[in-house]
C-alpha cells in the first residue's frame, strides 16, 4: 500500500532556487505531504492568536469559522461586531501571507488557482459531537456537498498554532488505491466515466451560479457535478465503513508539532484528524490545466478506470 510520506521543505532552499516549484507540485500530486518544520511566513501576532484561541470557540456558529477571500467576508461566527471585524482582519492578513508564500513555492498552481476559504478551527477535534460525515475524526478524502470543483485539485495548507499540543493525523493511503479497493463497494463502478467529464455548459452553469450567489441573490440551487457527486459518495462510504476505519494495516499516524505547517492535496491523500485544536487551514482549487501530473488526478483515474472496464467488456 502506498502511504503518504512527509516531504520536509526548507523555505530557504526554495528562495535560493534549489527546490523547483514543479518538483514540489509533482510531489503533492504523487501523494506526498509537504512539511514545513517552521511556519515559513509571518503568523498573526501573539495577542491576535491568543484572541483566536480564547474568544472564538464560544462564537462558533458552524463547524468552523471561515473567511472567504473573494467576498472578503466571514461565515460560521456569531457575536459582537468588533470581535467579528477583528477576526476578519486577522484571517484576511493570514490569507495574504499564505498566498504570497505559496505563490513563490508553487508558481504553476498560483497562475491558475481559485481561492477557497480560510478556516479557523477553534475546537478540539477528538470527541467533537459532530455527525459522522461532518467529523474530521474519520478517515476520508475531501469532497464537497456544495460548490462544484469539476475535478480541480484541492490544495490545503495547514498551520498548527496550538502553542503546546501536536496535531495528529491518520492516513490510509492515496485516492488511487482507495478507489481501486473500494470502487465497487462505494457504488462508483456503476458511474459512467464519460459523464464524469462534463462539457463547457456545466462549467458555465457553475460560473453563473457562483456569480448569482456572490451578488447575494437568494437561490435554492446547489452547485454540483457528476465528479463531485462521485467523490462525495466515496467520502461517505469511507467514513461510514467501520471495517475500513479500523483496518490498522492501512494506518499511518502523523504528528504535526506546534508552529509547523503542511500542504497536501486532500482529494488525493486520505486523512483524519485524531487530535488537535487551533489550526488555520487555507484552501485553493487547482485546475487540472495547472497540475504537474493531471493523469494522477482523481478525475483522470476515474475516467481511465471506466474506459478500462469498457474495453474489457
Ligand atoms: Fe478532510
Amino acid at each position: 500500500m502506498r502511504l503518504p510520506a512527509l516531504f520536509p521543505v526548507d523555505p530557504a532552499a526554495i528562495q535560493n532556487g534549489a527546490t523547483a516549484g514543479d518538483d514540489l507540485a509533482r510531489r503533492l500530486e504523487e501523494g506526498h505531504i509537504l512539511f514545513f518544520p517552521k511556519v515559513p511566513f509571518q503568523l498573526p501576532s501573539e495577542p491576535d492568536l491568543d484572541f483566536l484561541r480564547t474568544d472564538l470557540a464560544k462564537m462558533l456558529a458552524l463547524k468552523n469559522i471561515s473567511y472567504h477571500p473573494p467576498e472578503d467576508m466571514l461565515s460560521g461566527i456569531k457575536g459582537d461586531r468588533a470581535a467579528k471585524e477583528r477576526t476578519r482582519a486577522i484571517l484576511k492578513e493570514h490569507s495574504a501571507h499564505v498566498r504570497g508564500f505559496l505563490g513563490r513555492v508553487l508558481p504553476r498552481y498560483a497562475e491558475g488557482w481559485s481561492l477557497g476559504k480560510v478556516n479557523w478551527r477553534p475546537i478540539e477535534e477528538h470527541g467533537r459531537p459532530l455527525s459522522r460525515h461532518a467529523s474530521n475524526e474519520f478517515i476520508h478524502v475531501d469532497a464537497f456537498p456544495s460548490g462544484a470543483t469539476h475535478g480541480a485539485r484541492v490544495l490545503r495548507f495547514f498551520t498548527n498554532v496550538n502553542p503546546s499540543e501536536v496535531r495528529v493525523w491518520r492516513s490510509s493511503g492515496t485516492f488511487q488505491e482507495l478507489y481501486e479497493d473500494f470502487r465497487e463497494r462505494a457504488g462508483l463502478a456503476a458511474i459512467d466515466g464519460a459523464r464524469i467529464a462534463e462539457g463547457p455548459f456545466a462549467r458555465a452553469f457553475s460560473g453563473v451560479l457562483r456569480g448569482v450567489k456572490k451578488l447575494g441573490v437568494p437561490t435554492e440551487l446547489v452547485d454540483t457535478s457528476p465528479y463531485d457527486r462521485a467523490m462525495k459518495k466515496l467520502h461517505d462510504y469511507l467514513k461510514d465503513s467501520d471495517e475500513f476505519q479500523q483496518d490498522a494495516r492501512r494506518h499511518l499516524d502523523l504528528e504535526f508539532p506546534p508552529f509547523t505547517s503542511w500542504a497536501v492535496l486532500t482529494d488525493g491523500v486520505s486523512h483524519a484528524c485524531l487530535r488537535g485544536q487551533h489550526a488555520l487551514v487555507n484552501t485553493f482549487y487547482i485546475p487540472l490545466s495547472h497540475a504537474a501530473a493531471p493523469e494522477l488526478s482523481p478525475l483522470h483515474l476515474m475516467r481511465s478506470a471506466t474506459a478500462k472496464t469498457r474495453s474489457a467488456a
